[in-house]
Formats: C-alpha cells, structure tokens, sequence
C-alpha cells in the first residue's frame, strides 16, 4: 500500500511540473514574463485575473473574459451571453503578467488607422473561434486597419537589453503588407530608426527579408527590416509555414539573436536562425524603445491581417530548453479548430438571401451586372430576376470552413467586398479575391442568419440605399 501511494505521488508531481504555464516556465528559467497576452487561456499557473476586455455594440457596456479556473482557458461563455443578438470588439488584452502591459486600440502613428482620430480598428471579438483541450475560445483576429498598443510599458528590454518573446499564431491567415508583428516597438508610433524593434513578424511581405519558398514566413521585425537571418535579404534556413497553428519565437541579446519556430499543435521546435546581429548598420548595438505592438508596424503601418491566440515577452534571453518547455506546454494546451459558423449553411444549396429590415422586407441580395443590389422578387417576377437574385452556396473560396456564393445565372463570378463594397466578379483566383468572397453564417442579429464577411469578421452583409456593402 505504502508503495503504491508512493507512486501515486511521484505521478501528480510529475503531471503538475508539465502543466507549469509559459511564464512560471520563463521565470523558472530565470527570464520572466514581462508582458503575457492571451485571449485563449491563462499564461500563469495560478493566474484567475482578466484576459481580455470586450464591448458591445448594443449599449457600448464593458465586460472582461477571465479564465474558468486559475491557470484555465478562457470563459468563451460568458462572451457568448454577454454578445447574444449584438456585436462585439475586443478593447483591451490584459497583461498577465501583474506590471498592467495591456494592449489598447492603437493610437495614429506615421500611419493613420481607419478608426475615428486615425486610431486603428479593434479586432472582432468572434473571428477566431477555437478550442484549447476542448474547451471554446477567442483568438485576436487582426484585419487590416486593426492594431494594439501600449507605449507606456514597464520592465520590457530598451537599448540593447536582452529579451524573448513568443507568439501562437493561426499560420494560415496572412498577408503580404506590412507589418503582422508581436513585440518591442517605438513608444512614438514613428520609425526611428534601425534597431528601434525587435518583433516577431508573420507574413508573405517580401519587400525586406524573405525565407525559403513563398511563405509566410516567421521573420524578426527589427525595424526598416524583416530579418529572417544575419543577411537583410534572404535565409534559405527560413521555411515557409503550412501549420494551422504555428509557434514563432524571436529572442535578442548584445550582437546575438534567434529565430525559432514549430507546430503549436504537435511537435518541438527548430532554430531558423541564431547568431550575429545582421551586419547592416543600425542593428548592433540594438536602440529598443519597449512600447508593445499587436498586429502593426512600429510605425503604424497597419495594412496587415494574422491571428494571435497567445504570447509573452520576458526580461533577459531565454535558454533553448526553456523555450523547448514552453512549446510543450503550448502543444499540451492543444489548440484545435472549430466552426467559425453559428448557423451553418448548405454547400450546393441554391439559396435566395431575404432582406429583413422592416419595410424592406420584399427585397432580396440580388446584382446588375457587377453591382450587387436588393431588389423586390416576388413568386411572379421574370425568371431573370429570380436568377439574379438566386446564389449557389461553396465552400469558401478563402476559408474551407465558412462559404462564397455564386451566382446562379453567372457562373464562375462570386460576390465579393472591395472597398467594402459588395460587388459581383469573376473569380481571378488571386488570394485577396478568394478571401473578399468567403463569408461565415451567424445565427442573425436581428432574425434569420447574418453573413458576416470572413476577412472582416465586424462587418457584415447589409443594405443602404438598396446597395450591398458590408
Ligand atoms: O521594419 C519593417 C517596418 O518598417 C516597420 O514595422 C515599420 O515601422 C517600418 O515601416
Ligand atoms: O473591401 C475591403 C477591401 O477593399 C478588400 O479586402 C480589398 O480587396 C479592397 O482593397
């Protein structure tokens, strides 16, 4: 009996060293946490504060989403029930790590954002649904327009002061522009200079670095530079990345630095880069200023789009087996996929989208020629009309799990958002067309179904002035 209780102990000792968070794992390894972000889940064993705060559309009133239990995933429910019938963005993502490094809409740089005094936009607080061991939660889904700061941080690297940082990122959600960064940026909102940023960047740009392939790539925003290696140009030691969910780390200390990276769902990570600061001027020693960005350049660019579940930033370089823990912490979290759809439609169905504002209610998404309008169909209008204003439901030309629909008298074209303007086009097969056409399906705000445009998941199918816009 002794013996066997023995064992039972030896195992729950065990099992409690695995589960140790990202941040007790930093601080264990003697390089804190000085910044801890996560929608999805707690980065500190014993952490029971907020995550992240939301506001709805309905009233404008606050609430904030903290763990189910110390240590936890996020109540996905209770940002369910507080966002029933009305929309929600996410206003701040709280700092775990007790130094109040939260993340707040950020403020007009060099770049102005689309939101009012050139701030930009928040982020959905429903585009990226998971689940983390089973249980639901909201990952950060960054469009373009959308970014995070805070430029009052304490106790991040400035100068040439080491540090560490990961993210957990949706690898298949990307873009080419500048800049999908988590990291150390400007506390000006302006580009001063080489060395002025140390930040992981996720994305195709291909105007500075560039890995091997086509990307996206994991590359280090050291600023006027995506480094994917010492050479400002390319690291064929770079890939590009397939993963659904992908672990990026980038780590800095006097004229040394590391690129690492690895499936966040399975798997250890592998070293893409690690050595000499790059030889161009600027970058050793590095000049860090210690503001934190999300989802933008350091000076603003916001043309971007990715996805941020998780990730931290620490005080002094961590060691490759403390990053080797955390990966396996982070792969033990098991982060899943799950509908992006509340209520999902039919692929192959023909459908006929119904307005349902009140007097409108004769009118259905319909297009004349490019143009996509509401027009009164009725049981005797001309079979022309019908057709125009009939659409085939696919499988999502930029998102399998959500939907594009196709018009039923002209094949081959889809309807799509530019400017936000709906609009109907021929399929180019393009990465921007495919991902302007998918749109997910929502139980409705008002009745019926909502369709909610994937790429940007606050906007949403509607009609002004007999037009359709999202
Ligand atoms: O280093 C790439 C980008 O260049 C930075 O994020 C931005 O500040 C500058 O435009
Ligand atoms: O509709 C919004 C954006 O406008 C589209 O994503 C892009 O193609 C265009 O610039």
């Amino acid at each position: 009996m002794r013996s066997k209780s023995n064992i039972a102990i030896g195992l729950a000792a065990t099992g409690s060293l695995v589960a140790a968070a990202p941040c007790d794992l930093y601080k264990n390894g003697g390089t804190p946490c000085v910044a801890a972000h996560g929608t999805t889940r707690a980065l500190y064993d014993a952490y029971t504060g907020p995550l992240y705060q939301i506001k709805r559309g309905s009233d404008g009133t606050t609430a904030d989403i903290s763990p189910l239990s110390a240590g936890g995933v996020a109540n996905a429910a209770a940002q369910d029930s507080f966002c029933k019938s009305t929309t929600c963005l996410i206003t701040i993502i709280y700092d775990q790590s007790g130094r109040a490094n939260h993340l707040y809409q950020a403020p007009k740089g060099a770049f102005s954002g689309p939101d009012v005094n050139g701030n930009d936009n928040l982020a959905s607080a429903i585009g990226a649904p998971v689940t983390l061991n089973g249980k639901k939660a909201y990952g950060v889904f960054v469009s373009p327009g959308t970014g995070y700061r805070n430029d009052e941080v304490s106790g991040t690297a400035t100068g040439d002061q080491p540090e560490g940082m990961y993210a957990v990122l949706d690898g298949t959600h990307y873009n080419d522009a500048c800049c999908f960064d988590y990291g150390n940026a400007e506390v000006s909102n302006t580009d001063t200079g080489n060395g002025h940023m140390e930040a992981i960047y996720y994305g195709n740009n291909t105007i500075w670095g560039t890995g091997s392939g086509s990307g996206p790539w994991l590359m280090a925003d050291l600023e006027n530079g995506l480094f994917s290696g010492q050479s400002p140009a390319q690291n064929t030691a770079d890939p590009s990345i397939y993963n659904r969910f992908f672990t990026g780390m980038v780590k800095g200390k006097p004229n040394q630095w590391a690129l690492r990276g690895g499936n966040a769902a399975s798997g250890a990570l592998s070293t893409y880069y690690s050595g000499a600061r790059p030889t161009v001027g600027g970058y050793n020693p590095m000049s860090l200023e210690g503001a934190i960005i999300l989802g933008i350049g350091g000076d603003n660019s916001n043309g971007a789009q990715g996805t941020f579940y998780e990730g931290v930033m620490t005080s002094g370089y961590p060691s490759d087996s403390v990053e080797a823990s955390v990966q396996a912490n982070i792969v033990a979290a098991k982060y899943a996929t799950t509908s992006l759809n509340t209520a999902p439609l039919t692929v192959g169905n023909k459908v006929s989208i119904k307005v349902t504002s009140p007097g409108y209610d004769t009118r259905y998404l319909a297009h004349s020629g490019a143009t996509v309008n509401t027009q009164v169909v009725s049981s005797s209008s001309a079979t022309a009309l019908k057709q125009q204003s009939s659409w085939t439901v696919r499988t999502g030309l930029g998102n399998s799990d959500c939907y594009s629909f196709e018009s039923v008298d002209t094949p081959g074209s889809f309807i799509r958002h530019y400017n936000f303007v709906l609009q109907l086009n021929k399929n180019d097969n393009t990465k921007a067309f495919k991902e302007d056409a998918t749109f997910c399906s929502q139980t409705g705000l008002a009745t019926g179904n909502t369709i909610r445009s994937w790429s940007y998941p606050a906007k949403f199918f509607r009609h002004y002035n007999n037009v359709g816009y999202i």
